[in-house]
């Protein structure tokens, strides 16, 4: 009797110790859980029920008097400030001195910065190598890395040797005189334009990509080939990971705050995640134009990218097989439809060691290998017990 009763007692005092924990621990997240939800929802609500669409206004565009140019002049509609080049190949694309333009089906523009060289090197010898894309898949691309100088002052000029160096040896880099820093992304993404528009405008394709993801260049060439032989062609295209309704981020301890005063609106234009994206060779030329007319005071890349399309009337399309921020799970099945996988600093080589290798690809082959591949789809990317970037949709494509 008593032993029993002292059971129940022990049980209650459990029961209650762990609902007391698990309030405080609510208490405590609630705030920040509270402003996360509560920021989504009212985004939702502004993006898609009340304002649909129209809020980006007037107010983002620079007039001619706000012009500063570096030098000093008067120049009027330069558009934001254009640093200097330190590092240029205007004849990647051919064009120039009367030499006809290359046809180049994409122009990858990687943004790198002046000490990630071990990470370029990695992109030239996998995915990035223009011999193997023209040996293997028939196809011209042109490879080039977007810098700009090394932040910190006393190092600077021994990274900048380096630079010429590497630069002597392999011909890709673009670098302008702006401080390389997370918060001139912007500036990094305006010299992809200027550049492409200037000395690349006939790639029928640009894509933008960090120096740590991994593209399958074979399923993304034959992506964009389909692209090209359709009825519409391959006009008006920006494809990628697509964020949709995000809110600006208010906490001020955040790397991504963005103060009122810069973004008033409770919801961002819809985007693609920055890590990789492709646009079409229209739709570049509109985001150079819309550079030049919109502040460009917005830090966050990816998302002034989306102020600029949403000025120009473009809106982003979503690929099961791009990813955002994660990395995709190693498998052949995987491996298959992958186009972009986010992340992958250090094994871009065994990477692609498995994914140009025709052998991973033998037991996808058939309708065995297809029945089979989706269910090994579906057991990692549709169970939570892994964490991925490509959604449960993308496992019956
Ligand atoms: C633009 O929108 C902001 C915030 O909603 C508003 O304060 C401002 O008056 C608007 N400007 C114009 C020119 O419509
Ligand atoms: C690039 O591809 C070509 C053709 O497939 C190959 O011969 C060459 O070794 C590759 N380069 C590197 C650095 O792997
Ligand atoms: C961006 O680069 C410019 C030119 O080097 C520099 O003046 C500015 O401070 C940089 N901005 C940030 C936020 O680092
Ligand atoms: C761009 O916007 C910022 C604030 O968001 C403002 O301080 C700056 O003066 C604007 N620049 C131009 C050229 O209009």
């Amino acid at each position: 009797m008593f032993m029993n009763f002292r059971r129940i007692h022990k049980c209650q005092c459990v029961q209650l110790l762990t609902t007391g924990l698990a309030l405080c621990m609510m208490v405590v997240c609630w705030e920040e859980l509270d402003h996360h939800v509560v920021s989504h929802m009212r985004s939702y609500t502004y993006r898609y029920l009340i304002n649909s669409y129209d809020f980006l206004n007037s107010s983002l565009i620079i007039t001619p008097s706000h012009h500063h140019n570096k030098d000093g002049s008067n120049r009027v509609a330069s558009g934001p400030v254009n640093y200097p080049y330190l590092i240029n190949h205007p004849g990647k694309c051919g064009g120039g001195d009367g030499r006809t333009w290359d046809d180049v089906l994409l122009l990858l523009f990687v943004k790198s910065s002046p000490e990630n060289s071990e990470r370029r090197q990695a992109i030239r010898d996998t995915w990035g190598n223009e011999s193997f894309v023209w040996a293997e898949l028939g196809v011209s691309v042109r490879l080039v890395f977007a810098i700009g100088v090394h932040p910190d002052v006393e190092g600077r000029s021994k990274v900048q040797r380096a630079l010429l160096q590497e630069d002597q040896t392999y011909g890709d880099l673009i670098q302008q005189n702006f401080v390389d820093t997370f918060h001139n992304l912007t500036t990094k993404l305006i010299l992809q334009f200027h550049w492409s528009q200037t000395y690349c405008p006939q790639a029928h394709f640009l894509m933008s990509a960090d120096d740590d993801i991994f593209v399958h260049m074979p399923n993304l060439v034959k992506y964009l080939q389909h692209l090209l032989s359709s009825q519409s062609g391959a006009k008006g295209l920006w494809v990628g990971h697509v964020h949709r309704g995000a809110p600006p981020v208010r906490r001020k301890d955040s790397k991504y705050h963005v103060p009122y005063a810069l973004y008033p609106w409770p919801s961002y234009p819809d985007y693609t995640a920055g890590a990789g994206y492709v646009v079409s060779g229209d739709v570049a030329a509109k985001i150079y134009q819309a550079t030049r007319l919109l502040n460009s005071s917005m830090y966050i890349d990816d998302v002034f990218m989306g102020m600029c399309a949403k000025a120009m009337g473009i809106s982003p399309q979503g690929h099961v097989y791009f990813s955002g921020e994660g990395k995709a799970p190693y498998h052949p099945c995987i491996y298959d439809h992958m186009i972009t996988s986010h992340g992958h600093a250090t094994d871009v080589r065994s990477l692609w060691q498995a994914a140009t290798d025709p052998k991973t690809y033998r037991h996808s082959q058939g309708f065995m290998g297809n029945v089979y591949c989706t269910a090994v789809r579906v057991m990692l990317l549709c169970t939570p017990y892994y964490q991925n970037t490509y959604s449960c949709v993308a496992a019956f494509t």
